[in-house]
């Protein structure tokens, strides 16, 4: 099927969209990163530097909090601000550190990514793992070295490890003067000038790398040194290649103190000058572009209960082409049936506030009881359904348990809710046997068994299952998947969907079954619906 035709009128909305997630290791500097971000935004108000610290702190503990509470990120989910001519939309990942789906689909829905680097740690654990979901889907990526402000590693060893652990070519676009404690500011290649630590809204322009006002900036007998590395760094790196970053083979590189608040006004310029605008979204049909006329848009993440004392569920949706209009119909494309967005949510910072328009790239919150699942498809009427918002095959499985028998259909209905948020993967065994529970990371058990306790009053337990992995089996030949089935009730299980899943004790039986079943496909991954 061909695309309709781009409408003109949108393009330009379009074109002014940033969707971006911030990547980092925990402690890197992403909180503070953020409002720094918001703050050049004007989507927080903040008057002076003692202010700014009180407000980091608070904001900080009261995200944690929450965050620890329910295990993810609530408020933080996405943030927009304006700034220059573009709307930036900023998709929170997930802030503890085990490595959840969310993040996974979180990344699903932006088109490009700040990765936050701390200078005295280089690359570490998380980050890369982040990186590499980017790399999957080929999202550029703006670096910045953070914490210049202390001491750190050398910069050229930083770059290094860029371009060889992470197998991505580095664009150094500015340069530190110094660092530590005689951090003086940052020197760029590009427009032969400097901005000086505490005066960051100056571009004060020099002749070059010789220029005395550069000379002056640096400690005496740093100077030469300075200046010949700086020159090393300026010849030696890779001119920075436009069509190589939005394919995610080279990133520009940044440096500066999101504390001091210092690098990021370049940043930002960089991700409104380089970043792209809302890209083209793969469906099972067609690529569907950002200047479609009409409304497309896939559910990655739903929050449910954020007032506890409204059951209330947010839904929140990429919009991927044309206008959304407050109150208009959509099709959910998992059901066929039509809905109304009557309340589509912005949401700023601390804030929301109703949308009465938004445009591809923006992501909406859509109240609703329960209709709207993640991976879910919204359009105008298309039957199409957008894909790479996974699930993975859990690495942790548990069989749960209720002290009071009479509570057991309202456990049943409770783990559905949250499997439908994404909580916890929910399986249903064949057998008759009690509902097991299935999780990516360890934090989640725990958040589990909060969530039911404080939201649903329900206290549950619990049990090991004798299956410690499982994989979605599916086959070309609808009778051998059957047969398979039938001749495997007691592993067998339902997820949420309906599709079959396999359980093993180990490993060794999982690949024991699969080298006798060759027509059965077991998989560990399952792209939503
Ligand atoms: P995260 O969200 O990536 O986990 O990091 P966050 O912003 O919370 O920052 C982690 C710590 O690093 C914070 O320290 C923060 O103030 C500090 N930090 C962030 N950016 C900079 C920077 O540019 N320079 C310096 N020197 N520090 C920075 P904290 O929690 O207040 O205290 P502590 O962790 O040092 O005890």
């Amino acid at each position: 099927m061909n695309a309709p035709a781009p409408n003109a009128k949108l393009a330009d909305p379009i074109a002014r969209r940033r969707t971006f997630a911030i990547i980092s290791h925990p402690d890197a500097g992403k909180t503070t990163l953020t409002e720094k971000l918001l703050l050049f935004g004007g989507a927080i108000q903040l008057a002076g530097a003692v202010k700014a610290k009180r407000n980091a702190q608070q904001t900080r503990s009261d995200w944690m909090s929450i965050e620890r509470e329910r295990g993810i990120s609530v408020v933080t989910s996405v943030m927009t601000f304006e700034y220059g001519d573009c709307v930036f939309n900023l998709l929170d990942t997930p802030g503890h550190e085990d490595f959840s789906e969310d993040t996974y689909r979180t990344l699903s829905a932006v088109d490009a990514a700040v990765m936050v680097i701390d200078a005295a740690k280089g690359i570490e654990a998380r980050t890369r793992k982040l990186f590499e979901v980017c790399r999957l889907r080929d999202i550029p990526i703006v670096t910045f070295i953070n914490k210049l402000d202390r001491e750190g590693r050398d910069p050229f060893e930083l770059l290094d490890e860029i371009e060889k652990t992470l197998a991505l070519d580095t664009t150094p676009i500015t340069w530190p003067i110094s660092k530590g404690k005689t951090f003086a500011g940052t020197y760029c290649f590009a427009t032969r000038s400097v901005r000086k630590l505490d005066k960051d809204d100056e571009e004060l322009k020099v002749s070059g790398l010789d220029d005395p006002a550069l000379t002056a900036l640096l400690p005496p007998f740093e100077a030469d040194q300075w200046r010949e590395e700086a020159m090393l760094a300026e010849e030696g790196s890779k001119p920075f290649d436009l069509a190589a970053f939005r394919e995610g083979h080279l990133t520009p590189v940044f440096f500066g103190s999101a504390l001091r608040n210092f690098g990021v006004r370049d940043l930002i310029d960089a991700m409104a000058a380089y970043a792209p605008s809302p890209r083209g979204q793969q469906a099972d049909k067609r690529l569907v572009e950002a200047n479609e006329p009409k409304m497309t848009g896939f559910v990655f993440k739903i929050q449910a209960n954020m007032d506890p004392n409204h059951r209330d569920r947010i839904a929140f949706m990429r919009i991927c082409s044309g206008r959304l209009q407050r109150g208009m119909k959509a099709k959910l494309v998992r059901t066929g049936k039509t809905t109304a967005l009557n309340a589509p949510q912005f949401f700023f910072a601390r804030d929301r506030s109703i949308a009465d328009e938004a445009f591809a790239g923006d992501v909406v919150g859509l109240p609703n009881h329960g209709l709207l699942r993640i991976g879910d498809t919204l359009t105008e009427g298309e039957d199409l359904v957008f894909r790479g918002v996974p699930s993975f095959a859990p690495e942790i499985l548990r069989r749960i348990v209720i002290g009071d028998a009479m509570k057991a259909k309202k456990l049943r209905e409770a783990l559905t809710q949250l499997a439908e948020e994404g909580v916890v993967q929910l399986f249903i065994p064949h057998d008759g046997s009690g509902a097991i529970v299935g999780m990516v990371g360890a934090l989640q058990l725990d958040v589990l068994a909060t969530r039911l306790s404080s939201e649903y009053g329900l206290d549950t337990k619990y049990e090991t299952s004798r299956f410690t992995l499982c994989r979605w089996i599916s086959s070309e030949d609808k009778a051998v998947l059957k047969s398979f089935i039938e001749s495997h009730g007691s592993a067998i299980a339902d997820d949420i969907d309906g599709d079959p899943v396999f359980m093993a004790p180990s490993a060794y039986s999982l690949n024991y079954d699969a080298e006798r079943n060759t027509k059965i496909v077991f998989s560990d991954v399952k792209d939503y619906q």
